[in-house]
């Protein structure tokens, strides 16, 4: 069984140079390398693309049969993209999926002119959530998290990261893992499992204890059940200090855990420099992260990650510098940060951000969000891109140009879904 795209508008493939590595500079907006003009076709056998060509000859050779309606007849179905462009299964590599309650009445205070760090400190932010995530049972997280994950997928998600870390505790943080991990069985999308015990300290408990209890219990435990892919430290200023996260970083490599980092959101604390000397996966957040640290990062292999989703729920200035990274060739990816304070699923809403508000360029914001975070997962088969050979994970969208994915901020630009080489969501 396959799928035979036909006349497609422009196609995304995002395949110059070494499609392992990330795109930087100027190559992240480089249409000319990375895009097919439009007319050509794609046809997806099992779960892999096989064949980009020309769009005529795909049919003469695979469907002559077809009479330009969707009916499926013989080995292929035939998908009429009537030059629709095509984009990779887009990549939301930094996620808080899962958790339970409701922080809405969180925005008065805010608008109060209490900070995010302010709120916390009086019951409300990760505590608030802890709090009513606790109580859920595996199978009811399972729920939650199977209802995102396909309202993820409406907008073109096709892989997603997603963090435990409403738990803070190990039974509580084992629970949301092995949801997360049922929550991968029972969606189309591929969910990648990371552990992040270290979110916050729990109320009624020292300091001292609990990095105890991460190190010594809630890391071993992780490790044995193989339950989470990476490990994450909330390394800011008032939460996990450099010191703490350098504990658990190294205390998770010990077991063969890699680390992607929350650092350097509010304030610079050095913290994407020392996820850089640790050899981190990712930094993420990195708004305030100082242009040397950002070249650490780089030199040492460790993404940056923007979340603009953050700075936009908690009105505070959207000025990363994302020009400055493209002009220093600096490594870097977008994600939503879904979580209970940012509710967005949506990567096209997250590039309209970017591209909007930021001044970034629409297929290098593309870039960030296909391509480059996919060579962050360590899933040989993900690749962000739309190659012969490659895992059948791609997008058509509601425009001609590759560039329309990220220029409805209030509509889904997604008209058709592939996973895996199956068609999982049609918003026709
Ligand atoms: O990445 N900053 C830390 N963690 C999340 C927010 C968690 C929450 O507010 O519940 C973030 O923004
Ligand atoms: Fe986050």
């Amino acid at each position: 069984m396959g799928v035979l795209v036909a006349n497609c508008g422009e196609i995304a493939h995002m395949n110059d140079g070494d499609a392992s590595k990330p795109l930087v500079g100027a190559a992240m907006m480089d249409k000319e390398a990375n895009v097919h003009p439009p007319g050509m076709g794609i046809l997806v056998s099992g779960s892999s693309i096989d064949r980009v060509s020309d769009s005529e000859s795909l049919c003469s050779e695979f469907a002559p049969w077809w009479d330009g309606s969707d009916a499926m007849v013989g080995e292929f179905r035939v998908l009429d993209a009537a030059g629709k462009a095509v984009i990779p299964g887009l990549i939301d590599s930094h996620t808080h999926l899962l958790w339970g309650g409701d922080r809405s009445s969180e925005m008065r205070l805010r608008q109060a002119g209490m900070s995010y760090k302010e709120i916390a400190d009086a019951g409300g932010g990760i505590a608030k959530t802890v709090r009513s995530t606790r109580g859920l049972s595996v199978q009811e997280l399972t729920g939650i998290g199977i209802s995102r994950a396909n309202r993820a997928t409406r907008t073109g998600t096709t892989v997603m990261e997603a963090k435990s870390g409403y738990g803070l505790d190990t039974e509580s943080e084992l629970r949301l893992l092995q949801a997360i991990n049922e929550v991968d069985q029972h969606t189309n999308a591929k969910i990648l499992p990371t552990w992040l015990g270290a979110h916050d300290f729990p109320h009624r408990r020292s300091r001292e204890e609990y990095l105890e209890e991460l190190v010594c219990e809630q890391i071993p435990a992780v490790a044995e059940q193989g339950v989470a892919m990476w490990a994450d430290v909330f390394c800011e200023e008032g939460w996990f200090s450099n010191e703490e996260t350098e504990d658990i970083v190294r205390g998770a490599a010990e077991y063969g855990i890699p680390s992607r980092l929350h650092v350097d959101e509010f304030a610079d604390s050095g913290g994407l420099a020392l996820a850089a000397e640790l050899g981190a996966v990712s930094g993420d957040h990195v708004a305030k992260s100082s242009p040397d640290s950002r070249q650490a990062a780089s030199d040492s292999g460790t993404m940056q990650t923007f979340l603009p989703g953050t700075p936009l729920v908690l009105g505070l200035p959207m000025d990363a510098p994302l020009a400055s990274c493209i002009e220093n060739e600096w490594a870097f990816s977008i994600a939503t940060d879904y979580n209970p304070n940012c509710r967005i699923l949506s990567m096209p809403f997250i590039g309209s951000l970017v591209t909007t508000r930021m001044g970034m360029d629409p297929f290098a914001a593309l870039v960030a969000a296909s391509r480059n975070p996919a060579t962050t997962l360590d899933q040989p088969e993900v690749t962000g891109t739309i190659v012969e050979g490659t895992r059948a994970d791609l997008s058509l969208i509601w425009s001609d140009s590759v560039d329309g994915w990220c220029q409805t901020p209030g509509e889904n630009p997604i008209s058709t879904t592939i996973i895996d080489g199956s068609i999982v969501n049609s918003n026709n």
